[in-house]
């Protein structure tokens, strides 16, 4: 049975997702999301950035399934930060998605007028177009800049997480504000030498599983809420197949024992800003 995490604001979201990031719009973004329905996933991780939201409205409304049991997150991005523009941002995205709630807006990055979205964030939620509002990418101390100001608290922090990288210190940052991880690259983008330790390949023999379930089964564990990229059927099928086993306590520790600070995302904050230059998504 899949799990499911209650946040902050008394929301309970699948803890366990499909990410389409990098999916390309039309056929590709909408099997994907067509198949995970069809699976028993109910929770897509989109974002206008990754210009696909058309597709998976689009099967969000194929799949015939109520719409109150499919959890649907995207984020905005920077251009769309401000009072005033971000409402309007979040009716271009409503529109997108051909949906009238989104499940959970994010703030993709924390660059630009943070603070004026995230107020019309949490207007859009007194409105009923938005039931949940968190962030992503905010690992300075814009992250306390924002939860300090912020009236409805961050429901989630998505960030990169996995098993090199397991993100304890800024658990500890964000515990007073109840808010909790998403891990994004939670398999390390597919990195080889990630998912070949030898400790992954030990318990995959003893459970019966791959390498990647059981760095799933550990985000589970650890209380993340994690939704992998994938377009391979077969791979689809084994994320979604780590909830008829579990981890003992013992096995846990040996993972977290690979916490070695390696990121496969480095960019300095500075770096990061210059990067996004003047690129935007199209509307
Ligand atoms: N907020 C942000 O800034 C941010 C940044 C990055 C990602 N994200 C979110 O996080 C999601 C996941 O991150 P990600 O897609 O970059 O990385 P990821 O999920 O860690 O890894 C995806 C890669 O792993 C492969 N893969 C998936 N399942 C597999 C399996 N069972 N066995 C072997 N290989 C497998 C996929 O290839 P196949 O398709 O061939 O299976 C793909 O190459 C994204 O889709 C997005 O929703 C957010």
């Amino acid at each position: 049975m899949q799990t499911y995490i209650t946040l902050n604001d008394g929301t309970r979201i699948p803890q366990f997702g499909l990410g389409v990031y990098q999916v390309p719009e039309g056929e590709a973004t909408f099997g994907a999301v067509r198949d995970a329905l069809a699976l028993g996933v109910r929770h897509i991780d989109t974002a206008h950035a990754y210009q696909n939201e058309r597709s998976v409205g689009r099967a969000v409304k194929a799949s015939g399934i109520p719409r109150e049991e499919i959890w649907i997150t995207s984020k905005l991005w920077p251009h769309e930060y401000g009072e005033g523009k971000t409402a309007a941002a979040i009716d271009k995205m409503l529109a997108r998605l051909d949906l009238d709630h989104i499940d959970l807006l994010l703030l993709h990055q924390q660059f630009g007028d943070y603070l004026g979205a995230w107020r019309d964030m949490e207007k859009a939620v007194a409105a009923g177009k938005v039931r949940s509002i968190g962030i992503s990418n905010f690992e300075s101390e814009r992250l306390e800049e924002l939860c300090e100001a912020a009236t409805i608290k961050p429901s989630v922090l998505q960030v990169e997480c996995h098993p090199y990288y397991q993100q304890n210190a800024l658990k500890q940052r964000i515990a007073q504000y109840g808010t909790v991880i998403e891990s994004w690259y939670p398999i390390g983008h597919g990195d080889k030498g990630l998912i070949g330790e030898p400790v992954f390949t030990r318990l995959a023999e003893k459970y019966g599983k791959t390498n990647v379930q059981i760095i799933l089964r550990w985000h589970i564990q650890a209380g993340h809420i994690v939704f992998p990229k994938t377009t391979d059927p077969q791979h689809m099928r084994d994320n979604f197949d780590i909830f008829d086993f579990a981890l003992t306590d013992a096995e846990m520790a040996e993972i977290a024992a690979l916490d070695s600070g390696k990121r496969f995302f480095n960019m300095t904050l500075a770096q990061q800003e210059a990067s996004l230059g003047s690129w935007h998504p199209a509307d």
